[in-house]
């Protein structure tokens, strides 16, 4: 140990009570999980210091959002779950009728008609702490909390103003970005440098300096009636898919490729998307106007459609709950 410190440790004489358990003193919001066959208030749902979802971030995960008693597209959050579990070779304990059992247990129990849902796999433990992955036993559990949004409801109503951060995005070929993930390093990196410039969230940019992502959401910037998005290194969102859906049901042409930052600063209009809060308009870059700084006609139109799909069957289904 170094001798350069200034604080020297008291003579170490007697050692701390070991306790039976843990009793936590944070608080949590409301909500219900699922882990291990039971169901829990959210305040009782705790993984392993040991597990490696927490040690390596080695997990995946997905997040759908019931709106109005709905879960709203379960069907796509639950195949990229699925692809992203098996991408990581890992094994779920049951299939994926259960899964949705799962889901729309904790929904309904949790009373909540507007939540966010989770289902998480994490690499597990491994009852030698082995480092061979392949000796983890994997660990899905869910949980159902309420919505929660990007933007707030002033920001929704005004726009938002986003930073472009000088982070590069963890580039695809380390991450796949289409499973789902908790390397979120550069995001949280870039959401500091967005508050520290008065912003209210962060556009990070890919290895060629173009538009990646932000902090859970994906970026779009509408020019002359086209929209566009960033085609590689992001997470393929299923808002992002939506919004493709919904431009086709409204002949507007949209596209994935290569997003400059210039392209989206002289956009007549830039939104954000995502399963927290769904389409979201920006109306600042930097602080600088996007256009009139206004919120745009393409923005407004989709964001109305993206909502009233919420009630379609086609596109939804609904909670069971007990009142
Ligand atoms: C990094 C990242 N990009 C984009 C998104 C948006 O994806 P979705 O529309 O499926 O919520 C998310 C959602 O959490 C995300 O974490």
């Amino acid at each position: 140990m170094s001798s350069s410190g200034s604080a020297k440790p008291a003579a170490h004489t007697r050692l701390p009570k070991l306790s039976e358990r843990h009793i936590d003193p944070m608080r949590y919001p409301e909500g219900v999980a699922y882990m291990d066959g039971q169901y829990l208030p959210l305040s009782e749902a705790k993984i392993s210091v040991l597990d490696w979802g927490f040690l390596h971030s080695d997990a995946t995960y997905d997040t759908v959002h019931v709106w109005n008693g709905r879960f709203f597209r379960l069907d796509l959050h639950l195949d990229r779950f699925l692809a992203g579990v098996e991408k990581l070779r890992m094994r779920l304990p049951f299939g994926p009728a259960e899964i949705i059992k799962v889901l729309l247990n904790c929904a309904g129990l949790s009373r909540l008609r507007n939540a966010y849902v989770e289902m998480i796999c994490t690499r597990g433990t491994s009852p030698t702490f082995s480092r061979d992955p392949r000796q983890a036993q994997n660990r899905f559990m869910a949980f159902a909390i309420p919505f929660s949004s990007v933007a707030n409801e002033a920001q929704r109503r005004a726009g938002l103003n986003l930073a472009v951060s000088e982070i590069t995005r963890i580039p695809p070929r380390s991450i796949d970005p289409a499973i789902k993930n908790y390397h979120w390093l550069d995001l949280v990196r870039g959401l500091y440098e967005a508050y520290d410039r008065n912003a209210d969230s962060a556009v990070i940019l890919d290895f060629n300096g173009n538009v990646a992502e932000g902090p859970g959401f994906n970026v779009f910037a509408v020019k002359a009636g086209r929209v566009r998005t960033p085609a590689l290194g992001v997470l393929p969102g299923i808002t992002r898919r939506t919004v493709f859906d919904l431009c086709a049901e409204l002949n507007i042409p949209a596209e994935a490729g290569d997003l400059g930052v210039t392209e989206l600063r002289s956009a007549d209009e830039v939104f954000i998307t995502s399963t927290a809060g769904g389409i979201m308009a920006a109306t600042r870059i930097d602080g600088a106007l996007v256009a009139e700084g206004k919120i745009g006609p393409i923005t407004r139109t989709l964001t109305e459609l993206y909502w009233k799909k919420h009630e379609d069957p086609a596109w939804s289904l609904a909670v069971l709950y007990a009142d």
